[in-house]
């Protein structure tokens, strides 16, 4: 019979902006996401999905579903408020109840230690990540984190996706006016989170016994658009500025050396300082945390004038810069694939994608990687009586968790999945109008109603999932 392996960790994934609310309570102070979202047009993050006041109700649900792990992220802010200096003590006080809480249910925690909120307080003073002070700060409010869980949890992710950090630089940070229209910023941030992540690292090997770290990385794999060897070069191109960036820093200590002539080429390259090298190389991550949702493709930019006036402008972070169809002059350029599925947010549903990335990555690196987020974000419809039928959900996840186990079969070593996510939370860019969750949260993306927690279809699917192990995929 085809099942995952006894000690495959199952659950899911959440993080603190997205989930929690109570943005200004109990001592915590803002992050950039809390700003950020003030601007979208869309729901903010103040009250969210209530996390901080209904956590305990999730964990029940989480426990009935069978969870065996389940990934959150800290917010820095609630825990420093000003980012560095003192403790806030009941910012600290709700981490020890919420990891205490998914302990006493049998739930491994699985923290991450940043996952896009940075304190609002950093950013006023120096501008957050643009700052080689952050990594400083960061290493000392992971330390302190480190040090308070070490006895609890082993498995810590240390950054959330920063390929997508830099591929939306505007929109996961709060980038003063100023460097608004210099795209080396986000190379340099890229290159201070390195620094950061790989001290996080350091430290859970030096502090936590047996302990294992590794970044969460936003992976899609590209596709060249045909077999043209153009296209397939571009395709390299990319694979190696849009992947192996950032892989090749946590498991080979080095920037890959194509990508950087190229950013060098274009005056866009980080400034790297003696010795930053050395840090990288021995903050070595254990595992890869794999965030995937979609895949990508690319051809090899033409040389028509429209498309040379596009790349400057996204050079320049003005125009371009929602990625989906980001144009890196003489290198490549996104483009819909022909010959895939979309969701209704015009994301790709492929669902080979997850065993084409996972054999990839392997055949690489040779490392264990859990699936730390995957997802289908819909307009989902509540019932009168009170249903989600979900089933367009539950065919993403088959068919993703299906990929995985084809791929564990051919020796990739997956330890988890974690996908996104448990409760519906704020989504990054269209607040509660896109949802991800097996559970609904009773709430309109401008009105809280009372944020009741309905179980979807999926809920009951992937309980029987877990119960199985797996084996329920390939039954029918
Ligand atoms: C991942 C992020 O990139 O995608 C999550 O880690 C995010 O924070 C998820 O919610 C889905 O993206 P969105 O924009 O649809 O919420």
């Amino acid at each position: 019979m085809k099942v995952m392996p006894d000690n495959f960790l199952w659950g899911a994934s959440h993080s603190a902006y997205q989930y929690e609310g109570a943005a200004q309570e109990d001592g915590k102070k803002l992050s950039q996401m809390d700003v950020n979202n003030y601007n979208t047009g869309f729901s903010d993050a103040s009250v969210a999905s209530d996390g901080y006041h209904r956590f305990r109700e999730d964990i029940a649900l989480m426990k009935e579903c069978g969870f065996t792990a389940h990934r959150f992220s800290f917010s820095w802010s609630r825990v420093f408020p000003d980012g560095v200096g003192n403790v806030n003590p009941e910012g600290i006080q709700f981490y020890d109840e919420f990891i205490d809480e998914l302990l006493k249910n049998g739930i491994e925690p699985l923290p991450t230690l940043y996952h896009y909120d940075m304190p609002m307080a950093l950013v006023d003073k120096y501008g957050g990540w643009i700052d080689r002070q952050s990594v400083d700060d960061f290493t000392a409010y992971a330390k302190f984190m480190i040090n308070r869980y070490k006895d609890k949890i082993k498995h810590w992710i240390t950054v959330n996706e920063q390929s997508i950090i830099v591929e939306f630089w505007t929109k996961k940070n709060y980038i003063p006016e100023e460097y608004l229209q210099n795209p080396q910023i986000k190379y340099q941030i890229n290159h201070h989170m390195n620094l950061a992540q790989a001290k996080a690292c350091k430290l859970v090997h030096e502090l936590v016994k047996d302990g294992k770290a590794g970044a969460a990385i936003g992976y899609s794999p590209i596709y060249g658009l045909d077999s043209s060897p153009k296209n397939m070069l571009a395709m390299l191109n990319a694979e190696d500025l849009k992947n192996h960036f950032f892989l090749d820093i946590y498991f080979k200590g080095q920037y890959p050396k194509g990508a950087m002539s190229y950013l060098k080429e274009k005056n866009i390259a980080p400034t790297i300082l003696e010795g930053d090298m050395d840090v990288i190389k021995e903050g070595y991550s254990d595992f890869l945390g794999v965030n995937y949702y979609a895949s990508k493709c690319v051809k090899y930019p033409d040389e028509s004038l429209t498309e040379i006036i596009d790349a400057k402008s996204n050079l320049s972070g003005k125009k371009g810069d929602m990625g989906a169809y980001e144009l890196m002059p003489d290198f490549y350029q996104y483009l819909k694939n022909p010959r895939a599925e979309t969701n209704d947010w015009d994301w790709t549903v492929d669902p080979t994608g997850m065993e084409y990335l996972l054999r990839d990555i392997y055949q690489r690196y040779e490392i264990p990687m859990i699936i730390t987020e995957n997802g289908y974000g819909a307009h989902d419809v509540l019932t009168e009586d009170e249903r989600v039928h979900d089933d367009y959900r539950i065919d993403y996840w088959k068919t993703h968790l299906k990929s995985v186990y084809c791929a564990m079969e051919l020796g990739v070593e997956v330890f988890g999945f974690l996908p996104w996510s448990f409760v519906d939370v704020l989504s990054t860019s269209n607040g509660y109008n896109k949802r991800y969750g097996m559970v609904y949260v009773n709430r309109e993306d401008k009105e809280l109603l009372d944020l009741k927690r309905i179980k979807k279809d999926s809920f009951y699917w992937y309980q029987n999932v877990i119960k199985t192990r797996g084996a329920c995929l390939f039954e029918e």
